[in-house]
């Protein structure tokens, strides 16, 4: 039997103010593609598959709490609270009643790291296990800009001595290339040894997490750097121009996967797809379109240009939705169609219906949102209103401009035309069909002056 390895417990860092977003709320909650920025974190994290994991958090904490429950991902995660920010360190130094005399193997990671890769991070544990028992492996790199990052001093033979904080480098030490990137595997027995040794005698008065770097070189422990390449996945963001370039980054992926399961994106420069969206192959998603997290869409759908499907849209397969509408909780069947100008809103419609250019569901009264049905094909003319709750059965239609007003009732196969709608009379059964009847009928003047439907 192979040893047994020791168990790995993974410490996140998610405490601090976040100052430099210039924001109220925590950092770690800022908004990227469609879910708070530590659930990326705690995503690579559970990768790992830890034993535990420890969320340091402080400002903002029940926030940080409410967020992970709403994401799914309190699960296994012991929130630590660090009352002040006195640095990384200190936040570690706060976690010392849960991490034990001998937590095994402690990954610390930033809750600023969105786009940490799992293989990255494996790959720093394996060379831990393989090259620093006893002692710590630290992930580096060499990005082009260096900006804010601690800089990574080696000593005789290339051996890590210690890391400087940007504000506490020397000009010639801020001149060194490799950068700390903030991702650390520890011999957890060495770490809560060196843990009471910090001191905040630097240039922030803070106690830095990266002294306990020096610590263990200079107790003759083994420490270890992994420079990596993949200069994407080190992007520790602390600002929001850094939020816009991880996004952009997180933003490639999403869209790459979805190119890979055979979704068409004809311009992914102007297509904005939030993690968590499903879409099935032979769909096309055209320019300028935004469709957010939760959303689903079938196979061979068309969605764009300039649409945005919102949370809790549903597309079955084949529904085209086009330019400038939007859908929000909106249940669309197959083959139903709403190309142009629409705003589809608690509303579920069933298949091969048609929603004319410019309807609107008013699915609020100022107060309460209400639900509408529509039949399967179903037939919603130019610039029909329908004003929610209401149904409108299947194969039945409306005139242009119609305003169907709320809980009408349109029943299946009739015609309501004009404002407030009203029924037309139906023709005796083999005569002309509804739809043909309507555009023989006299409805309102607004009806009137329309020749044509969408
Ligand atoms: C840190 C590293 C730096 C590294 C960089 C990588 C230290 C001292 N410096 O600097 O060497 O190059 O990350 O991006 O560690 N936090 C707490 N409690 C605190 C302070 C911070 O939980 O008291 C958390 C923050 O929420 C954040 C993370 O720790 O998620 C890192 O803190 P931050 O202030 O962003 O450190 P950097 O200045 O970026
Ligand atoms: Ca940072």
């Amino acid at each position: 039997m192979p040893p047994r390895r020791p168990p790995i417990t993974v410490v996140i860092l998610a405490a601090g103010l976040g100052k430099r977003m210039k924001s109220d709320r925590p950092k770690v909650l800022a908004p990227l593609c469609g879910r708070p920025m530590i659930s990326w974190v705690l995503d690579a994290a559970a990768a790992l598959a830890p034993t535990r994991i420890l969320l340091v958090v402080g400002h903002g904490k029940e926030l940080v709490a409410e967020a992970l429950t709403a994401q799914g991902q309190s699960k296994g995660v012991t929130l630590v609270h660090q009352k002040e920010q006195l640095g990384t360190g200190h936040a570690l130094q706060v976690c010392r009643k849960e991490l034990g005399k001998d937590p095994g193997r402690v990954v610390v990671l930033y809750g600023d790291m969105p786009l940490l890769g799992t293989q990255t991070l494996q790959d720093l544990v394996a060379l831990q296990r393989r090259a620093a028992e006893g002692g710590a492996a630290i992930l580096t790199a060499c990005p082009d800009n260096a900006r804010g990052f601690g800089r990574v001093l080696r000593g005789p033979n290339a051996r890590v001595e210690r890391i400087v904080e940007e504000k506490d480098c020397t000009p010639a030490q801020k001149a060194i290339e490799e950068v700390n990137t903030g991702v650390y595997v520890f011999d957890g027995k060495a770490l809560v040894d060196a843990l009471p040794r910090l001191t905040n005698d630097n240039a922030q008065k803070e106690y830095y997490l990266t002294d306990i770097v020096a610590l263990m070189a200079a107790s003759e422990l083994p420490v270890v750097a992994h420079e990596t390449e993949a200069l994407e996945e080190i992007i520790g963001v602390n600002n929001l121009s850094h939020l816009s370039e991880a996004r952009w980054a997180l933003q490639q992926r999403i869209l790459e996967g979805h190119l890979l399961n055979g979704v068409g994106i004809e311009d992914p420069a102007t297509t904005t797809i939030d993690h968590g969206v499903q879409i099935g192959p032979g769909t096309r998603i055209l320019p300028c379109t935004v469709i957010r997290s939760g959303v689903k869409i079938g196979a061979h759908c068309e969605v764009g240009p300039f649409t945005q499907l919102r949370t809790g849209t549903v597309l079955e397969d084949g529904a085209e939705i086009g330019n400038f509408t939007e859908c929000k909780n909106a249940r669309i069947g197959k083959h139903t169609k709403a190309k142009h100008l629409a705003y589809l809103g608690d509303v579920t419609i069933g298949e091969r219906a048609n929603v004319g250019a410019g309807t609107i569901f008013a699915n609020y009264d100022g107060k309460h949102k209400h639900p509408t049905h529509v039949g399967d094909g179903a037939f919603l003319g130019s610039g029909t209103v329908v004003v929610a709750p209401n149904t409108i059965g299947a194969r039945a239609t409306t005139g242009a401009g119609a305003v169907v007003t709320r809980a009408a009732g349109v029943g299946a196969g009739e015609t309501w035309v004009g404002v407030p709608a009203r029924r037309l009379a139906q023709k005796k059964a083999g005569a002309k069909s509804a739809r043909a009847a309507q555009s023989k009928s006299r409805p309102s003047r607004r009806g009137r002056k329309e020749k044509t439907r969408a």
